[in-house]
């Protein structure tokens, strides 16, 4: 397809219209050129697509799908292939649907545990966001079906979401907030972006020129289009000037017609027009070119497929005494409501009509499991009677497995969650539920941590989060053991709320919200403070063991345009077969920099059989020893030493290696006469420049040694120059002894710039 060519054949007021949505969920057809609408639909873990009267915020219905498990679930996985796999089942149920691109993934950083679209989001880390972001992408995107990342950038709250501005210093924004993006666009190539609702330092992402093309395009070479979340559109002509090419869904018309008038009145340039018709048309056009629309949608097999992903989702927290995995025979008691109905996914433009459900009541049918109910989810409480039958239940069984969680209710999209807490009647269940049998389990349906104050009276916890439409089936399997847990949390678990490095600032005030804490989000803050956690990020335990050994590194000096790789060994050394999740950090042990201990740098889930040993291989780049220097705006290595930490969570690291990295960056350094003598002797220039004042200093503070010892050698072992440290070169005219020269000072200073 000729596309420059049909866009020169539109009319102004075509084009207008093609940057905006025809309906809810269309791009428009220009019929006198042949050009055709193509559908989006939400996204992300499964279709919802709505006809003509549809919403954005899954009230009204849409076709029956697959609930596949939540992106909280999914990233929990650590396995990119498992990840793919889902995206190629998604990308399937498109073509089978005629959806030109598919509305996600979301990626957006958890910063809080409040935000209440975190069940959407895949995790506290930018590192892993974007390698799990990136392995969707190209498992939908293989299909010949378009993604849609979204919210760029720094979506990180429901709180006054359409409005606020979320206020992040540069650093902080490309070390946390643009990988879970960056990654996955350099990486998987998205076909579109999508921009958020808030403004990004005081201006609408649906209208930053630096966000939509200077980074995503022009830095990192975005070429698809990007669209806007569904009304986040302010000011129309700015954001087409921006980069911000079709609006989502439209604006009846009236944005179009300020288009056309910008270009008229010469206020926006038609090229920029001419540009956002070119990206949007060449997508359309792909999708049009890759159109299968008799693929097969085998609903039934995508449901047993669901099941088995969110069995690689789960997280066993905990399992005193080896309590799990139960046994077949043993009589269990279900206590909960969410055992027969599960809570499997999260409220909002994801809500899918799952086309059957299957609670973990169902899925245990034959084996010799009671129920009770506990609680009524609907009304939020648990009468005297529903507990009393739970209690029983529980004393009449070998084991109790209570089904907690939050009800939809708690946490959606479009708010918050104001606490950390369970539904108080839930916590009342496990209580009593504990008191009348102590080998007891919970399992835990939410989208994001919830504080346990019972933690210490259960036996175990299995995280199951939302885990999509078959999460019955996949939680008796690992319950019973007939699957091994194998997830790893991607969030910390904080003991509370107020834990949480963003407490003091989440939400923010009504002009914005400032992400004071900076790059220490999640781990990063608790691990450098040194915090006890509830559960620590990349915690998940096994029905068997593993064992971590033999790391090797490919050298103990690089320069930091090399790659190093590293190995190690890891073997299963209990009786089952099962999966570990080898996780590699990385941490500056010198630097200048203000820098959190360890960042996840790699990670890898391996198969192990029993007493089977496999080497795991990671290879480093500069990015991973780098973070963002804001005065050359670039990555940057400070010279030194930094260690390699490997293990099965970041608080659980039995292997850990050094490796000196050399920078080949000098970074430009300017002296004034404020500059201190500490940073200037830092460098060989420093030094040679500094000499002779330093012999005048010398003679100064130690009179009658100047002849024989007036060096900078000698000065500098002195105790006298770790004072001089932290004074300026101004201090000089004050200290130096009374008897400079005139321009003295200032020759020294140019000597040092040169
Ligand atoms: C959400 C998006 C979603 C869109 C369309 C918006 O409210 O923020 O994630 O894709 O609606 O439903």
């Amino acid at each position: 397809m000729n596309i420059p060519s049909l866009i020169s054949q539109m009319t102004l007021e075509e084009k207008a219209g093609l940057c905006s949505g025809a309906d809810f969920w269309h791009t428009k057809a220009v019929e006198r050129l042949g050009i055709p609408a193509t559908m989006v639909s939400d996204g992300p873990h499964g279709l919802r697509k709505q006809d003509e009267t549809g919403d954005h915020l899954g009230v009204n219905d849409s076709i029956e799908a697959v609930c596949f498990p939540a992106a909280c679930a999914t990233a929990a996985s650590f396995d990119r292939a498992l990840l793919t796999r889902m995206g190629e089942a998604i990308g399937d149920s498109c073509q089978h649907e005629r959806l030109s691109v598919v509305l996600g993934p979301a990626v957006n950083i958890k910063r809080s545990p409040l935000c209440g679209r975190n069940f959407e989001y895949f995790s506290e880390d930018p590192y892993l966001t974007g390698e799990i972001a990136a392995a969707y992408i190209q498992g939908v995107q293989s299909r010949g079906v378009g993604t849609s990342i979204k919210h760029f950038a720094a979506n990180n709250q429901e709180h006054r979401r359409m409005s606020s501005s979320s206020d992040v210093d540069e650093r902080t924004l490309r070390e946390i907030y643009f990988p879970g993006f960056e990654i996955p666009v350099k990486k998987a190539r998205p076909w579109t972006v999508m921009c958020s609702y808030n403004r990004l330092n005081g201006v609408y992402a649906s209208e930053n020129p630096w966000l939509l093309t200077d980074v995503l395009r022009k830095e990192w070479g975005f070429d698809g289009y990007v669209m806007s979340d569904w009304g986040a559109v302010s000011d129309r002509v700015a954001g087409v000037a921006a980069g911000l090419d079709l609006e989502m869904p439209a604006s009846g018309g009236v944005n179009d017609r300020k288009i056309v008038e910008a270009v008229k009145s010469g206020r926006l340039d038609e090229a920029k027009l001419d540009l956002a018709c070119e990206r949007i048309l060449n997508i359309v056009y792909r999708a049009v070119e890759n159109a299968k629309p008799d693929t097969p949608w085998d609903k039934e097999a995508q449901h047993l497929l669901s099941a088995e992903i969110a069995a690689e989702c789960m997280v066993l927290l905990k399992n005193e005494g080896g309590l799990l995995p139960l046994s077949k025979g043993d009589p269990v008691a279900f206590i909960g409501e969410f055992a027969e109905k599960p809570r499997f996914q999260g409220g909002g433009s994801s809500h899918i009509n799952s086309f059957k459900t299957t609670g973990a009541l169902q899925a245990a049918e034959g084996l010799n499991v009671t129920y009770a109910r506990g609680y009524d989810v609907q009304n939020d409480c648990a009468t005297d009677a529903m507990i009393a039958e739970a209690v029983a239940a529980a004393r009449a069984a070998k084991v109790a497995v209570v089904f907690a969680g939050l009800p939809d209710s708690y946490e959606s999209e479009g708010y918050d969650r104001t606490h950390m807490r369970l539904p108080d009647c839930q916590v009342k269940l496990i209580e009593a539920v504990t008191a009348a049998n102590p080998d007891t389990v919970v399992v835990l349906h939410n989208g994001s941590p919830v504080e346990m104050p019972w933690i210490g009276r259960v036996k175990a916890v299995l995280e199951a989060y939302l885990g999509g439409q078959a999460v019955g089936l996949a939680t008796v399997r690992v319950l019973y053991g007939d699957a091994n847990p194998s997830g790893h949390l991607a969030e910390s678990f904080p003991l509370k709320l107020s834990d949480n490095p963003s407490y003091l600032f989440y939400g923010g005030e009504p002009r914005g919200t400032e992400y004071r804490e900076g790059v220490f989000v999640g781990y990063r803050y608790y691990d450098k403070k040194e915090l006890d956690v509830l559960f620590p990020f990349g915690h998940g335990l096994s029905y068997t063991t593993f064992e971590y050994s033999d790391l090797r590194l490919s050298a103990d000096h690089i320069r930091d345009t090399d790659v190093l790789t590293v190995t190690c060994t890891v073997k299963n050394t209990g009786a089952r077969p099962g999966k570990a999740v080898a996780q590699l950090y990385v941490g500056d042990v010198d630097g200048d920099v203000i820098r959190p201990l360890r960042e996840l740098k790699g990670f890898e889930k391996i198969f192990l059989a029993p007493g089977e040993s496999k080497e795991v291989a990671f290879t480093l780049d500069k990015r991973a020893f780098a973070y963002w220097n804001s005065a050359i705006h670039d990555w940057h290595v400070e010279t030194g030493d930094f260690t390699i930490e490997i293990g099965a969570s970041s608080r659980d690291l039995p292997l850990s290696a050094v490796v000196n990295v050399a920078s080949t960056v000098d970074l430009p350094v300017r002296y004034d006469a404020d500059s201190i003598f500490m940073d200037v002797m830092k460098t060989k220039r420093g030094r040679e420049v500094m000499k002779p004042l330093l012999e005048v200093m010398n003679a100064t503070f130690h009179p009658g040694e100047a002849e024989s010892a007036a060096s900078a050698e000698a000065i500098s072992d002195d105790m006298t120059l770790a004072m001089l440290n932290y004074m300026p070169l101004r201090g000089i005219l004050s200290f130096g002894g009374g008897n400079l020269p005139d321009g003295f000072l200032e020759n020294i200073i140019s000597q040092l710039n040169t």
